[in-house]
């Protein structure tokens, strides 16, 4: 055995290790052959200057991960067993090639599209930033969560230790139910419900349950990414349909069969219509006649700025058609990671079956520690406070921008917790105007950068700019939509009002690429 031990570059490692990793090194690489004698523990630790125990101990390591055998009053050897076309082909002097098999077809053409834009591209850095969808941090109620958490690890008993409840536990599931009664006219029970890893992980299991290679998939336009490009990877059949100031336009949904249709209703993502009763029940008709699924995905619903709060979808949904995905990523935080699905009867046991393969259910702790928030009337509490909040930086959000850019076309903000600037005629496309807000320490953010899919872009889609406001102070607003004008020279205010109509291209479209500028 060619062994040298080099004891600054092993720092860290001991003699036992250094001599197990190098006769193994050697092995893997095929310098020591299959069935070739290694010397005996005295020699070794002769030739190596070490203990003889050091060397045996090495040994014994070596014997039990498979390595090498000795063979009584004979000798140690490389073992028989290794597979030696194995390691040829491992120690090949070919640098990794990426692997060409079909499956990674699907890899590869997810990669031309870039990363679902969730994740703030300037976390702390900007003086006003007005990323969408993102609560106050200073609105999370730490104190009250720091106790429930302190007080459920206190009586946990098996609770961190035991495999239960894959769909979710009980108590949390009851607390959802009795929620989406009066909250969303939702008339459901905790056996329908599944928590989930927030929408997405929602998402994912119902692409799993519904959508196989070529199966139809129906998409707002624009849409959030986080969904399209998941439908996407799942090798569906993309088909999209145009929104306009109502939603999504219902008319023009395909005539498919066995289809799964994504929307948005309460707060269409990215450009925040609510969806009316009309349009919502010809979805539900185009559902049953084209024996086809909806999901509903409700994600920032519970802040609605005018009027009493509107029934979901899935209220409506007498033929059991919708799947509904709620969140608290908006009201609480995307940190959590916590939803639900609200599953009809006839997928109950499938979808329960598939999180159980997925990941045999989300951790027990915050869950339990939401049940108590919930129960305890905290949660109602927590959400009337930032509801008031954010209409007021609404609000701030909207004066400022008349205050700067005289009669703004400002579009969603009825809910939610961001609106769309419909941008005057006299600036620059939506993409410039991000740049230019940036270099001023603003941020500001044209659709694709905002996390929303469309089909394909098109010059009327340039004009939008997404502007979040729940996260910054009323100070924060103003002070960001001032610097953002001047920049932008808006000094030469022209009022442009322009009625907006529908942004996407006017039939339902198949086999959408999806965009990604
Ligand atoms: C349309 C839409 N759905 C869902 C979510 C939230 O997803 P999750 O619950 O996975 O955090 C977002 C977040 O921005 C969103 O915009």
């Amino acid at each position: 055995v060619d062994l040298a031990l080099n004891r600054s570059a092993a720092r860290g490692l001991s003699l036992q290790n250094q001599i197990f990793e190098q006769i193994r090194m050697q092995i893997l690489e095929g310098r020591l052959r299959v069935g070739e004698p290694l010397p005996a523990t005295r020699a070794l630790s002769e030739q190596l200057q070490v203990s003889r125990n050091t060397v045996a101990l090495a040994y014994e390591r070596l014997t039990a991960e498979g390595y090498i055998e000795t063979k009584p009053s004979v000798g140690t050897f490389v073992s028989a067993e290794i597979p030696e076309t194995a390691l040829k082909a491992a120690a090949s002097e070919t640098p990794p090639q990426p692997a060409t098999t079909k499956r990674t077809t699907r890899l590869f053409s997810m990669a031309r599209h870039r990363a679902q834009a969730l994740v703030n591209p300037h976390p702390r850095k900007l003086v006003a930033d007005f990323w969408i969808g993102r609560p106050d941090a200073d609105t999370f109620p730490i104190k009250t969560w720091s106790r429930l958490i302190a007080e459920r690890l206190r009586t946990s008993k098996g609770a961190l230790t035991e495999y239960r409840y894959p769909t979710g536990i009980p108590e949390l599931r009851e607390e959802i139910a009795a929620h989406l009664r009066p909250a969303r006219g939702i008339i459901t029970s905790p056996e329908h419900i599944i928590i989930v890893g927030g929408c997405q992980d929602g998402l994912n299991l119902v692409a799993r349950l519904l959508v196989e290679q070529g199966a139809p998939v129906i998409l707002e336009s624009p849409c959030y990414q986080g969904a399209a490009y998941l439908f996407e990877s799942f090798g569906a059949e993309l088909f999209t349909v145009p929104v306009d100031e109502k939603g999504i336009q219902t008319r023009r949904l395909p005539e498919v069969r066995n289809g799964t249709a994504y929307v948005t209703p309460s707060h269409q993502y990215p450009m925040g219509a609510t969806l009316p009763l009309d349009r919502r029940l010809e979805l539900l008709a185009w559902a049953l006649r084209t024996d086809s699924f909806v999901i509903e995905d409700d994600y920032d619903s519970d802040f609605r700025f005018c009027g009493s709060p509107l029934t979901a979808l899935k209220g409506l949904d007498c033929s059991e058609r919708v799947i509904y995905l709620g969140t608290f990523s908006k009201c609480l935080g995307a940190g959590l990671r916590l939803g639900y699905i609200v599953v009809p009867p006839s997928l109950v046991e499938a979808a329960g079956q598939l999180k159980t393969l997925m990941n045999n259910g989300q951790p027990w702790l915050e869950q339990a520690a939401l049940a108590d928030f919930m129960s305890t009337g905290g949660y109602l509490r927590h959400l009337r406070r930032i509801r008031k909040l954010y209409l007021a930086r609404r609000n701030a959000l909207v004066s400022a921008l008349r205050r700067h850019f005289g009669d703004v076309d400002v579009i969603g903000d009825q809910a939610g917790m961001h609106l769309i600037w419909r941008l005057c005629d006299y600036l620059p496309p939506a993409k410039e105007v991000e740049a230019c807000a940036l270099s001023v320490g603003v941020g500001a953010y044209s659709l694709p950068s905002a996390g929303a899919a469309f089909f394909p872009p098109s010059a009327e889609t340039s004009r939008y700019l997404a502007l979040g406001f729940s996260s910054l102070s009323e100070a924060a607003i103003g002070n960001g939509i001032a610097r953002l004008a001047a920049a932008l020279g808006a000094a030469q205010v022209r009022t442009s009002k322009k009625p907006h109509h529908s942004i996407t291209t006017p039939r339902a479209r198949r086999r959408t690429v999806l965009a990604t500028e």
